[in-house]
């Protein structure tokens, strides 16, 4: 059976770790061709050389997605090895968590560069391939905290809520482009994520609870991969989804 995705060229942000890098192993073993981006060139390029022995195909393009022409560059270089982008997946991403009397204000604006800048500058980058292509799918990573907001997440929260209002404020605009788009609300997923917490005494609050609680990257993984293999013609614009044991 014709998966809708074994051949197709996809470009992950975030792909160093967590959900990306899952996602690249598990798209990868379905045949696509994956494009990874994330600042850590080491873990890039290892898994680039993972997917390639297990006989895939994969390119490490090291990106910071604060930086629009980095993004552009991490795309240009997909099309231009690949000669195509099939899927653009926005998943970069950091979760610095903290009450705003805090003021972590540099945390803050590195929340707001990555998530919702960074989302921003992969629609740009691959906007304008998939119009010509007349094809194409872009999924962006918000969170449950995208649809709901808790007393210390408030910044994330906003960054994670503005991903699902870009994600259906570009459904509506490229219908006449073929183009398909899911925003994806995970709920706690086993990743590094909570490592980017700045603040001790609610890292650890954060540790204890994904310890408990969080489910393997995989789920997110399978997720990517339903919205990827329906027909052309079926666009799964959303899905949200928990571990079974998490309350909220
Ligand atoms: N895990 C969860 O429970 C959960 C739940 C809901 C939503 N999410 C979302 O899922 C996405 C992926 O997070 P994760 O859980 O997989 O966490 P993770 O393991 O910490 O991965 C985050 C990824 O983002 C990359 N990144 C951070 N800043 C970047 C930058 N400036 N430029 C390029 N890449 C950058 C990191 O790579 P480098 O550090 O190498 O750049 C890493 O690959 C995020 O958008 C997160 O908000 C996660």
């Amino acid at each position: 059976m014709d998966s809708n995705i074994a051949g197709k060229v996809v470009v992950i942000t975030g792909a160093s770790s967590g959900l990306g890098e899952a996602t690249a192993r598990h798209l990868s073993a379905l045949g696509a061709t994956v494009v990874l981006g994330a600042r850590r060139a080491d873990r890039l390029h290892a898994l680039a050389d993972a997917l390639i022995a297990a006989g895939g195909k994969a390119l490490a393009v090291p990106t910071d997605v604060t930086d629009a022409a980095q993004v552009q560059r991490l795309v240009d270089t997909a099309v231009q090895t690949y000669g195509r982008i099939d899927v653009m997946l926005n998943n970069a991403g950091l979760m610095p968590h903290s009450p705003l009397d805090r003021r972590k204000i540099d945390d803050w604006n590195r929340t707001i560069d990555v998530n919702i800048k960074g989302v921003l500058y992969g629609i740009a980058a691959a906007l304008p391939y998939m119009q010509a292509q007349q094809s194409g799918h872009i999924i962006n990573v918000s969170s449950v905290a995208g649809h709901k907001v808790r007393a210390g997440g408030a910044v994330y929260s906003a960054t994670k809520f503005a991903v699902r209002v870009i994600s259906e404020g570009l459904r509506q605009e490229v219908k006449p482009y073929n183009i398909r788009t899911t925003v994806i609300s995970p709920g706690a997923v086993d990743t590094e994520l909570p490592g980017s917490i700045t603040e001790p005494d609610i890292a650890q609050n954060m540790h204890e609870y994904y310890d408990r609680i969080a489910i393997p990257a995989d789920a997110f993984a399978r997720a990517v991969a339903f919205a990827m293999s329906q027909p052309d013609d079926v666009d799964v614009n959303e899905i949200l989804f928990r571990p079974t044991r998490q309350e909220s």
